[in-house]
């Protein structure tokens, strides 16, 4: 699959809508787009196993590709899509001709509600919210309605992170403790849901959300590996805190939109050693906190950061740590990174295996996520 393959899809897209504006229906011109649209579409999602089109604020993303600069024609079909409230659209093999064709028009009507439609082979939302199994409507993304037993969670978490920071409090550790109590009785009365879990989540702080989901993320993978209640829990702990540096980080460069330069990125990539610093200061009860802090951009090869010169194992929480901070930052949505759906992510971190990751501990992660 190449990425200028796609690119034409995109664009034939664009152009079967800007024709269907432009011409009455039947008009021989667009009828010939929309063959050829639905030809490239049907291809093309089959060889994907669907395909997925999203569009961030000025960008255009297909699968997971961004079109660096978008035309005058890509650039109008991102207009249309934000005035439908359209992020993202997922479109199956299956798709029939008339499903296009009715597609290419409702969006080229600039009228109806995206609600209202029924479609059988395309799937379309927020970001956070495009799932199988029908339209999704516009409007507040799902990020901001957690699942029942986790609502709330983000605030106290928010909280607890900068209390922790900023007056060094000790409370905090207390109140991560009963998120990650919420998240294991979630776990045993509602079943595995992880990653529609993960997905449920969402705080306008992306800090806030990713460390919620890692440690959503880390202790399914302490149950699943077996590790007694009490360590399932320190682990979670340790993953909810994982990231505690990043709010030393200053917040601008955390939202800014471009991807990072290299001074920028070496001040990201204090925040490992400037959490452990803090959280030795703070009486978590348990060491592992600082720990994980500490070692969860070190990978299984030691490469990664900070550079340490012993080869001694690291400890399996920020193995665990690690595997969950690669999956959520690729799953998520970052302003320089489009969103990569679960089975590619799983497919890209394969890579990884044995290298960045803990080959046993990776291949239980593919495990609990398949
Ligand atoms: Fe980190
Ligand atoms: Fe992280």
């Amino acid at each position: 699959m190449t990425r200028d393959t796609l690119f034409s899809v995109v664009s034939d897209l664009a152009l079967a809508i800007q024709a269907a504006s432009a011409y009455p229906e039947n008009h021989p011109r667009v009828q010939e787009l929309l063959v050829l649209l639905h030809r490239r579409v049907q291809s093309e999602a089959s060889l994907l196993g669907g395909l997925n089109i999203g569009f961030f604020r000025d960008h255009v993303v297909a699968d997971e590709f961004p079109f660096v600069e978008p035309n005058a024609t890509l650039i109008r079909l991102i207009e249309r899509m934000r005035e439908k409230g359209i992020e993202k659209i997922l479109i199956s093999g299956g798709i029939t001709f008339g499903e296009m064709k009715r597609f290419v028009n409702f969006l080229a009507a600039g009228t109806g509600s995206p609600s209202e439609q029924a479609w059988e082979s395309i799937v379309y939302g927020r970001i956070e919210g495009a799932e199988s199994g029908g339209a999704v409507p516009p409007g507040p993304a799902p990020a901001s309605r957690p699942a029942g037993f986790m609502a709330g969670a983000t605030e106290v978490l928010k909280n607890v992170l900068v209390s922790m920071v900023t007056e060094r409090k000790k409370s905090g550790v207390e109140e991560g403790r009963d998120i990650v109590s919420s998240i294991m009785k979630g776990f045993r009365q509602e079943g595995m849901l992880i990653d529609r879990l993960i997905r449920l989540q969402g705080h306008d702080d992306c800090t806030v959300t990713h460390s919620l989901n890692v440690c959503i993320l880390v202790v399914a993978q302490a149950s699943h590996i077996g590790l007694p209640e009490n360590r399932v829990r320190e682990a979670g702990l340790a993953a909810l805190l994982h990231d505690i540096g990043m709010e030393m980080i200053p917040s601008g460069l955390l939202s800014k939109p471009d991807p990072l330069d290299m001074d920028e990125y070496d001040i990201v990539k204090r925040h490992p050693a400037a959490g452990a610093k803090l959280l030795r200061k703070i009486d978590c009860g348990t060491a592992l906190p600082m720990i994980v802090a500490f070692e969860h951009h070190i990978r299984y090869d030691r490469t990664g950061y900070p550079k340490v010169r012993t080869r001694e194992p690291l400890h399996v929480a920020s193995y665990m740590t690690q595997i969950a901070d690669v999956y959520d930052g690729l799953r998520s949505y970052r302003p320089y990174q489009p969103s990569v759906e679960c089975e590619r992510t799983l497919s890209i971190m394969k890579e990884g295996r044995g290298t960045e990751f803990e080959p046993r501990l990776f291949d239980g992660f593919v495990e609990i996520l398949s």
